[in-house]
């Protein structure tokens, strides 16, 4: 009987692994509707996307405005999202809002309250219905010798950031948006998951942990609170997405890492699953990739590319060894004919 129940739960177990998931997996990738964003977040409302000047943040409003929504695009450089708002505005014929912002500024509270005043007098006139906490910037090298303003940006744009325009944007929900659906997509990234943080990598993914545990505990918070308190003025009715993308080729990622996708293909696998789930890769490549990767010889492979990595680092920081032996080599010979 012992063995009959081990064959069962085996049985189950592989089936769920093999079977299940991967059809699982090609009716989300390839088969699903779009949800209707519009009838379901609100015919004419605003959708804010931060980052929105470049790479997947751009594309992301691309789908948003085609999809019918107003867009708010916050984000650091002026001129970028000027032009993106303008093939916005020919293209799908929706409004858009541009506010500048450097989130790198996000180092004490009185800052939080300077950018909660600035959103206020720029967007508390707007229906937001959807925030996309998108902005984010990487570093690779090694944690000691990464210089300090890098190492404070990256806690400031990659993880207040989320803290500050997802407090601003559920506390407007609260207040304007009773009985309305909204959505809340989150920015982590595929090397939050899983339990090996990617060497030279590791503040950058400690910070997109910080956006995966952040986001899917406002998930489970707000949910919560929905069932507790029906009908309080406290309640938000939010849909929760957290990203968490292999490598798409943007500014920050030069796409030379296998199954590198383009950020318009990403986007609109994110917006598909608007609605439907509570996480995902975004492109079926980043899905299928980490499904394969989790399994034998895959995983060692994966474990290989990590060494690959230090490997590359190595040699770039011997040619900037052997750069800077030559800088001070023409500076002693200055010295020298003096
Ligand atoms: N690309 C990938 O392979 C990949 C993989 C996993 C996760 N992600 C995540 O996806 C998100 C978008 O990445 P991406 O590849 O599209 O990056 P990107 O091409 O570098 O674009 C980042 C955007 O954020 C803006 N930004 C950067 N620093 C800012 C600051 N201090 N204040 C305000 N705005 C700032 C940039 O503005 P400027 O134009 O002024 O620079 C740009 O518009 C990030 O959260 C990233 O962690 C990306």
């Amino acid at each position: 009987q012992a063995i009959n129940f081990f064959c069962l739960y085996g049985a189950y177990v592989l089936g769920k692994h093999w079977v299940a998931t991967p059809l699982n997996g090609f009716w989300k990738y390839f088969l699903r509707p779009r949800k209707n964003l519009q009838a379901r977040y609100g015919e004419g409302t605003w959708a804010l996307v931060t980052g929105a000047g470049d790479g997947i943040g751009e594309e992301l409003c691309y789908q948003l405005a085609q999809a019918g929504f107003h867009i708010v695009l916050l984000s650091r450089t002026q001129s970028k999202m000027e032009v993106v708002a303008k093939n916005i505005e020919s293209k799908y014929g929706v409004k858009t809002k541009v506010v500048t912002y450097d989130f790198s500024a996000l180092s004490a509270a009185s800052e939080g309250q300077k950018f909660e005043a600035l959103m206020k007098k720029e967007t508390g006139d707007l229906d937001i219905s959807i925030l996309v906490n998108n902005v984010g910037m990487g570093w690779m090298g090694s944690f000691h010798t990464t210089p300090s303003l890098k190492m404070f940006n990256l806690l400031t744009v990659n993880c207040a950031s989320q803290v500050v325009v997802s407090r601003y944007f559920l506390a407007q929900c609260a207040k304007n948006r009773q009985g309305k659906k909204c959505a809340l997509v989150d920015y982590s990234s595929m090397g939050a998951l899983g339990n090996n943080p990617p060497p030279k990598l590791i503040q950058y993914g400690a910070t997109k942990a910080f956006n995966l545990w952040l986001s899917k505990g406002i998930a489970a918070e707000y949910a919560h609170t929905l069932k507790q308190n029906p009908g309080s003025e406290h309640n938000v009715d939010l849909d929760v997405l957290t990203v968490h993308p292999a490598s798409v080729k943007t500014q920050m990622n030069s796409g030379r890492y296998p199954g590198t996708v383009t950020a318009a293909a990403h986007a609109k696998g994110v917006i598909d699953k608007l609605g439907w789930d509570s996480c995902t890769y975004g492109h079926w490549v980043h899905a299928a990739r980490d499904f394969i990767m989790d399994y034998e010889p895959f995983k060692t492979i994966n474990k290989m590319q990590w060494a690959a990595r230090r490997r590359a680092f190595l040699k770039e920081k011997a040619a900037q060894e052997a750069e800077q032996a030559a800088a001070k080599k023409i500076e002693d010979d200055k010295a020298a004919e003096q």
